[in-house]
């Protein structure tokens, strides 16, 4: 791997979700969640790594490193914490990353829904409510001022509809996704494409400057011994639906970690003595590519960007032959033709792993009581590949 791998222009950043890394999003139904007596989330997200507040760090950290690209989320509960109070402060809190990121050299690619809603929209059926749409698109027209400033480049309207649609099973304790991942529910994955389309049309209507799609979670669903109809089967409802639903997008994410073979019986075999990660799932590089070739497929057409693939390790020589392998399975699967666009490395920083502080994404770890950040080698080893990537 070196930085001649990937063509001009390539997108080379690094990724991070709001509640994820902001901390003491008060005003959000997983801080609720996280709160009550007995909740099923097993870790609190608390102060998370506390970015809310030492985002230039971060910036910094991303930008000496070599990196050209910056995925960063937009918390919908500070902007509008309260049905209809829209708080200014919050959206010059998230303008003010943006210029941040430009001034460092970093394009913005901004995500606006990643998991989490304010507790009042939760609190009123949340995307199952009526007036879903109208009320994610009135969030949306108050971050003009975010989308406007000078430098925003890309915007990933909702981060993997595809698990927002089974979110409830596995809220509930139903589902667990080391088994595989639930099907969508089919009426949240029609909710999600109308919420998705209405905000595509939206922001080309009001910033056409933007380069706008979502960013699904796409696994390498392979087709073990007689399984090929099995294995298009499953992956129809799971993310082929959403692939197809970013048609006309100016990309679609795709976001990668793992894969899963399918028996003839259409479940997946899980081998008990692969290599795992601390996640649960299998330690398996060349997913990356393998997911890649299939979106291509369905996608049609739309190009593709990697928004989020990475390795749960605490093992950071294990994170940098995870990702080396991942890139050479991309590098093949755009040899072969698939039009992609940027690879970005989930996560820049070790941060809230939904309900767990166990799993370690980052490729800068975190003291959890004074926030320190510390490069570990991944950085500076991912962050060298970009320069080619900015003649
Ligand atoms: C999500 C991230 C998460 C990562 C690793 C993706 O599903 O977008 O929020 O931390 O995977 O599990």
């Amino acid at each position: 791997m070196s930085p001649s791998t990937f063509p001009p222009g390539f997108l080379w950043g690094t990724a991070i979700g709001a509640h994820q890394s902001e901390g003491n999003n008060t005003a959000s139904d997983w801080w609720y969640r996280e709160n009550l007596p007995g909740s099923l989330v097993a870790e609190r997200c608390g102060d998370a790594v506390d970015s809310y507040h030492r985002w230039p760090e971060d910036l910094d950290l991303a930008a000496q490193a070599g990196f050209t690209d910056y995925r960063f989320g937009i918390e919908w509960s500070r902007v509008e914490p309260a049905d209809g109070a829209l708080s200014h402060a919050a959206v010059a809190h998230y303008r003010r990353i943006v210029e941040g990121a430009v001034a460092r050299g970093l394009r913005p690619m901004v995500t606006l829904h990643h998991f989490t809603l304010p507790l009042w929209f939760a609190a009123a059926g949340g995307w199952l409510n009526p007036d879903a749409v109208e009320r994610f698109l009135g969030y949306v027209d108050a971050l003009a001022p975010v989308l406007e400033a000078a430098g925003v480049v890309r915007v990933e309207t909702i981060n993997e509809p595809n698990i927002v649609a089974v979110l409830p099973q596995l809220a509930s304790g139903e589902a667990d996704l080391a088994q595989g991942l639930p099907v969508p529910d089919p009426t949240l994955t029609q909710i999600m494409i109308a919420v998705h389309r209405a905000t595509v049309d939206r922001l080309r209507a009001r910033h056409p400057h933007l380069e706008v799609g979502w960013g699904v979670s796409v696994q390498d669903y392979q087709a073990g011994p007689g399984a090929e109809a099995q294995t298009e089967a499953y992956c129809e409802p799971r993310d082929q639906v959403f692939l197809r639903a970013s048609k006309g997008d100016d990309f679609v994410g795709v976001q990668t970690y793992t894969r899963g073979v399918m028996g003839a019986n259409g479940a997946l075999v899980l081998d008990p003595d692969a290599e795992r990660t601390q996640t649960g799932w299998e330690f398996y590089p060349a997913a990356l590519g393998g997911a890649v070739r299939r979106a291509a497929r369905i996608a049609d057409g739309v190009p593709l960007i990697v928004t989020e693939n990475g390795v749960a390790t605490s093992d950071d020589t294990r994170r940098i032959r995870y990702t080396t392998q991942a890139l050479h399975s991309l590098r093949a699967a755009m040899d072969d033709g698939a039009d992609v666009r940027g690879y970005f490395h989930w996560s820049l920083l070790d941060n809230w792993e939904w309900g767990h502080w166990g799993p370690t994404f980052g490729l800068v770890a975190v003291d959890p009581t004074t926030f320190v950040r510390t490069p570990k080698p991944s950085l500076a080893w991912l962050g060298a590949l970009a320069p080619a990537a900015r003649s």
